[in-house]
């Protein structure tokens, strides 16, 4: 009777210690969104954050040293010239440290850089994976948007989802449209990116 007394007050001593640790987690949560001037939209279609930059991808050609951003890390698996007649690379990763700008020309106002990788991964049509930070540096922000997800290139419109942030992002979440504004031949191509952020913790 004794033993099973002790069990269940040390059982019951556990439940309360955890509870607690529990209730001073939700504190220090609510504290840091207080400090922070925690936002988050009501509504799905209420971003409370909203911008539309364009990413240029300008690919390693073997000459454009000086003007790539970007190059492919690996080939493409066999796989992918096997069973299609176009290229679908396959395989085949590409490192990026590409410009962002506010408007379509490369030469508008600079907004981040893009770090990352895509690769590609359909062997019947070319079709990519990205994850990537968008790293700002400028006066308007400082920080990091962390992006990843399928680039299904078949549609005209693809969302990534925006998996956090730092910074002046801190803690962001949210979505970003893309979809492909320009294609020259095999060494450049343009998305447009629709960032919507639905957390927002710094406003
Ligand atoms: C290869 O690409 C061309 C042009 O995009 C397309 O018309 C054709 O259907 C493709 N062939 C295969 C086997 O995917
Ligand atoms: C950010 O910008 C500042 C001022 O232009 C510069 O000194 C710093 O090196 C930059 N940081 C990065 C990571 O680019
Ligand atoms: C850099 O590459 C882009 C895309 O191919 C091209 O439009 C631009 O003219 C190039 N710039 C230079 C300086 O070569």
């Amino acid at each position: 009777m004794q033993g099973l007394t002790t069990a269940l007050l040390s059982k019951f001593s556990l439940i309360v210690a955890a509870t607690s640790i529990l209730l001073l987690g939700l504190l220090a949560g609510v504290a840091h969104g207080n400090r922070l001037g925690g936002i988050s939209s009501n509504a799905a279609d209420e971003p409370c954050k909203r911008m539309t930059v364009y990413y240029h991808d300008i690919l390693y050609n073997g000459e454009n040293n000086a003007n790539a951003t970007a190059a492919a890390a690996t080939q493409p698996t066999a796989l992918s010239r096997s069973v299609s007649i176009n290229d679908t690379y396959f395989g085949q990763l590409v490192v990026f440290d590409d410009l962002v700008t506010a408007e379509q020309a490369m030469s508008s106002e600079p907004v981040a850089r893009a770090q990352g990788f895509y690769f590609y991964d359909k062997k019947e049509s070319p079709n990519a994976w990205f994850s990537f930070s968008l790293v700002f540096n400028s006066t308007a922000y400082r920080g990091t948007l962390n992006l990843m997800g399928a680039d299904l290139m078949g549609e005209k419109t693809r969302d990534l989802s925006v998996v956090g942030g730092t910074g002046d992002f801190f803690m962001a979440r949210g979505v970003a449209t893309i979809s492909t504004d320009s294609i020259e031949g095999f060494y450049y191509f343009r998305l447009k990116m629709d960032i919507k952020l639905y957390e927002c913790y710094v406003s």
